[in-house]
């Protein structure tokens, strides 16, 4: 039992700010079962690491949910339950490596790293839009956007849809982040699933008669040359790739650059480095690590183990917390110190093991095409609020809006 720390996620300064609280866990009560959460919470770097690889540990955590719910919920959310469940996140061997082999087979580094062009246009196309103004919630208009834009047009979805998309993503990001203070989220995400559960569709059957260039055409191919998947699969495949795909790079640049305006002398020595490709690259990774998008991963004991003393039982949940095990000082020297020149930095913010994600080159390739176009147009940026305000996810680390001031750098201009 925990000897003194009382781990409250719900606390408004936790969620400003959970490292001091991660750090008294870390240090003091390694494997805590938390009452409030309903499940344990590990925090160290190994255990977290450990957890992600465990075979005793289930990822299979929608079903067991919904098979909790009293009768008349569960009836309401079957739907979602169902949509979920196919979802390659939620889901263990051997049904995972089906699902997973499709998506590697569409999202390859070649297919990646050609993408970088057309990530540069998109960027500096938002980036026009920042130019006549000196103040912008940067998330809203430019770390939003951003992904969304990328991972839309990946799939093949028309740029006029995209508001759709981010509608429904937002319906089911309360659910599936896990916030705390959203009473109908149960309801929000089961209609938001609903309707882009529809829109893919009617989108796949599209591009089974006219295929183009997009994922969804690859992943179509990639099931008629045998590897069966069915529609509800490819529907649901599409459908997780656009929400992993926008709402967690969000984060990574939004708490990115919140960190460099907090941490002035590394600003400048990225801003005085921009060309310098692996020091970009280095600084994405701090950013990754030091308050990434991930705050934790959940998972289910499928088998009864021990921990440092602690018995975890079946159907019990896991809460890994990436983000205290990325500060762990037994893995990163100093680890509360932002230093985009860290080396060795193997943080656990794409997560480790069969689930590793999907997207991480995606992810690296916009933080590594953003940020230099951004610090090169605009300079003396600043929070233009006191401290800015933190969604209650458990699962996400995000920003509800990241208001600054900023300059055009002299010489900047709107391309094109
Ligand atoms: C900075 C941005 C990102 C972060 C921090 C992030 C983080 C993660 C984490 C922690 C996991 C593992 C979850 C678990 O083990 O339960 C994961 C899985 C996944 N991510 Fe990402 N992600 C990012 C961007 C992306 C992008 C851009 C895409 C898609 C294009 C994507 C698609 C996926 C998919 C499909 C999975 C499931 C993989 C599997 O279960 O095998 N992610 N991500």
């Amino acid at each position: 039992m925990s000897p003194g720390v009382d781990f409250d996620p719900k606390l408004p300064s936790v969620i400003q700010d959970p490292y001091p609280l991660l750090h008294a866990l870390m240090e003091q009560d390694p494997v805590h079962y938390s009452r409030r959460l309903g499940g344990w919470v590990l925090t160290r770097y190994e255990h977290v690491r450990n957890g992600l690889r465990d075979p005793r540990l289930s990822a299979d955590r929608i079903r067991p949910f919904i098979e909790h719910l009293p009768p008349a919920e569960r009836a309401r959310l079957e739907g979602l339950g169902h949509h979920l469940g196919l979802w390659a996140v939620f889901n263990d061997p051997p049904k995972h490596t089906r699902l997973r082999g499709l998506m590697n087979k569409a999202f390859t580094s070649r297919a990646i790293a050609s993408l970088a062009p057309r990530v540069g246009e998109i960027v500096d196309e938002l980036l026009d839009g920042l130019m006549d103004r000196e103040e912008a919630d940067i998330l809203a208009e430019f770390a939003y956007p951003l992904p969304a834009t990328v991972i839309a047009e990946m799939l093949g979805v028309p740029r006029s849809d995209v508001h759709l998309l981010k509608k429904w993503s937002d319906e089911l990001k309360s659910f599936v982040g896990g916030a705390r203070a959203t009473p109908d989220k149960y309801d929000r995400a089961a209609q938001g699933i609903a309707e882009m559960t529809d829109y893919f569709a009617r989108f796949i059957e599209e591009r089974r008669r006219r295929p183009g260039e997009d994922v969804t055409s690859a992943l179509l191919a990639a099931e008629t040359r045998g590897d069966f998947l069915s529609v509800d699969e490819l529907v649901a495949t599409c459908v997780l790739l656009l929400f992993a795909g926008h709402e967690t790079t969000t984060n990574l640049i939004a708490n990115g650059l919140l960190a460099l305006m907090r941490h002035p002398d590394q600003f400048e020595a990225l801003r005085r480095g921009l060309q310098d490709a692996a020091l970009v690259e280095s600084a994405v990774e701090e950013m990754l690590r030091y308050d990434g998008p991930s705050l934790s991963s959940v998972r289910v004991v499928a088998e009864d183990f021990e921990l440092e003393g602690a018995r975890l039982r079946q159907g019990e949940r896991v809460f890994l917390m990436n983000a205290a095990a990325n500060r762990d000082p037994r893995v990163f020297p100093e680890p509360d110190r932002f230093d985009i020149r860290r080396p060795d930095n193997r943080h656990l913010t794409f997560g480790f093991g069969l689930h590793f994600c999907v997207g991480a080159p995606l992810a690296r390739l916009e933080g590594a095409v953003a940020f230099p176009r951004l610090l090169s147009r605009f300079r003396d940026f600043e929070l233009a609020v006191a401290e800015p305000n933190w969604s209650d996810d458990i699962i996400f680390r995000a920003m509800t809006a990241l208001p600054v001031r900023y300059r055009a750098a002299a010489g900047a201009s709107v391309t094109g």
